[in-house]
């Protein structure tokens, strides 16, 4: 195959070092960004006079064709038949308009194209990754409403703490992918940048008007620098890791997904749709999916360490390692965008178990916080009541009692100032009802809360 270097090279390359600087197998992925982007560019040259109208009226032509032989799948991209996208697409121009195919590149080298192409992949991308969240959180939302008034135990350490409404642990979620969501949104507005007309790194000394391609390929800014914009991988560095952090939510939520659809849970009942069995044991329903999501948040992790480090101390401006840029990219879009999916229709399909959830928050001790909280309001020090307070749960264990179980006499042999009052806070429903502080667990701050998420929703 004909080589866009060829010229200065006297001998053909060795056919593994061929295989091996090729990138044509994973680069073919941007195959319509980079048509695209010629198209803008020969547009470009054309109203710069830097080539005939007749030859950008050709260009253009013949770029549009392949575009559209691509999208309808009538030309396959063979990966022995080029070194990268770029050589693939100027290939197949030429075969189909001739010599005049070569005057496409003036101006721009391959440094600045695969930036281009880069960034205008990931633009689309995360946005749809933000339609995602969005379609995640809506089902976190809807779960939250219709389960509105179940109480479950609240956890830290993995021990029960305190009580919760099932809505307010959904709510939680919420909140995280909301700022994901803002994370994405932020990374967006630095990818938004093009880098074309930087050329090879020092710009070029024909007259291109690169504000006129920003226009044609939507990108609100223009690079201010060329070695920078040459050079820049930080676009897709700030989205790695954005992915990672929401990846990392994802896996605590998968997790906690696999707990609650275990036996000693029980608390939720994920549909069979998302669930696989055992080769062996005929009884077994797995939750696979969110298994899946857990375990893929180490590439996605591995992904980001892995741009991190190859960018590490590259001097400027381009280096063929950062080619080693894409499958790691690549990756990390697909992964997310799948286990998106999958966990929010997970969310919305699975059972919810009240009873069970609700049985769990008796006899766990888990009010003791209120007990003592009453006992500050009748003028104790939270110190000195957090103290009796223990004593009485040492009394329940050994006398094998729940502190619901206590009577009014009990009570009162460990303090005056008890009465029949604190029998009552001792129950779930008034932990979680008396926790009316802003952000927190009563069904009124809940309810708020989920008509605040719609109204961030509708935005
Ligand atoms: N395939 C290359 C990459 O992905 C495109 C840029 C090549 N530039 C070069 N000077 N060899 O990074």
């Amino acid at each position: 195959m004909e080589k866009l270097w060829g010229g200065r090279f006297k001998k053909n390359i060795n056919k593994e070092m061929e295989k091996f600087v090729s990138s044509l197998s994973f680069d073919k992925k941007l195959v319509k960004y980079d048509l695209l982007g010629s198209i803008a560019h020969a547009q470009m040259l054309g109203k710069c006079k830097i080539i005939t109208k007749e030859e950008k009226n050709k260009i253009v032509e013949g770029l549009k064709q392949i575009l559209k032989e691509v999208q309808e799948s009538k030309v396959k991209i063979i990966t022995r038949e080029a070194e990268d996208i770029h050589s693939w697409a100027e290939n197949k121009l030429k075969e189909k308009i001739g010599t005049v195919a070569g005057k496409l590149h003036i101006a721009r080298s391959r440094n600045d194209q695969i930036a281009l192409d880069e960034r205008m992949y990931l633009k689309e991308e995360v946005l749809k990754i933000q339609d995602l969240l969005k379609d995640l959180q809506k089902s976190l939302l809807s779960s939250a409403q219709k389960h509105l008034g179940i109480i479950m135990p609240g956890y830290t350490h993995l021990q029960h703490a305190q009580p919760l409404l099932f809505s307010h642990h959904l709510m939680a979620y919420f909140y995280m992918f909301e700022r994901d969501k803002e994370r994405m949104q932020d990374s967006y507005k630095r990818i938004d940048v093009l880098p074309l007309g930087s050329a090879a790194l020092a710009g070029t000394s024909f007259p291109i008007d690169r504000e006129y391609v920003a226009k044609q390929l939507d990108f609100s800014e223009i690079s201010e620098n060329s070695l920078d914009a040459a050079s820049d991988r930080d676009f897709i560095l700030e989205f790695l890791s954005a992915s990672a952090i929401l990846m990392m939510h994802l896996s605590r939520l998968s997790e906690e997904i696999i707990l609650w659809s275990s036996q000693e849970f029980d608390f939720i009942e994920l549909d069979d749709s998302f669930c696989t069995g055992s080769s062996i044991m005929p009884q077994k329903k797995n939750p696979d999916a969110a298994e899946l999501i857990r375990g893929k948040t180490g590439r996605i992790y591995g992904n980001l360490i892995n741009l991190l480090t190859m960018m590490k101390a590259l001097p400027l401006a381009y280096n063929h390692d950062m080619q080693e840029d894409k499958e790691s990219l690549f990756d990390t879009v697909s992964t997310l965008e799948t286990s998106l999916f999958l966990m929010s229709k997970m969310i919305e399909t699975m059972q919810v178990n009240k009873e069970k959830m609700e049985k769990s928050t008796k006899g766990d001790f888990s009010t003791a916080t209120e007990l003592a909280d009453y006992l500050v309001k009748k003028g104790l020090s939270f110190r000195e009541a957090h103290k009796l307070v223990g004593k009485i749960v040492v009394h329940c264990l050994e006398k094998k009692k729940y502190l619901e179980d206590l009577t009014i006499s009990e009570l009162k042999s460990f303090h005056k100032k008890f009465s029949e009052k604190a029998l009552e806070i001792l129950k779930p429903q008034f932990a979680v009802e008396a926790k009316d502080s802003y952000g927190g667990t009563s069904s009124k701050r809940v309810r708020e809360s989920i008509q605040k998420a719609k109204k961030i929703l509708k935005q």
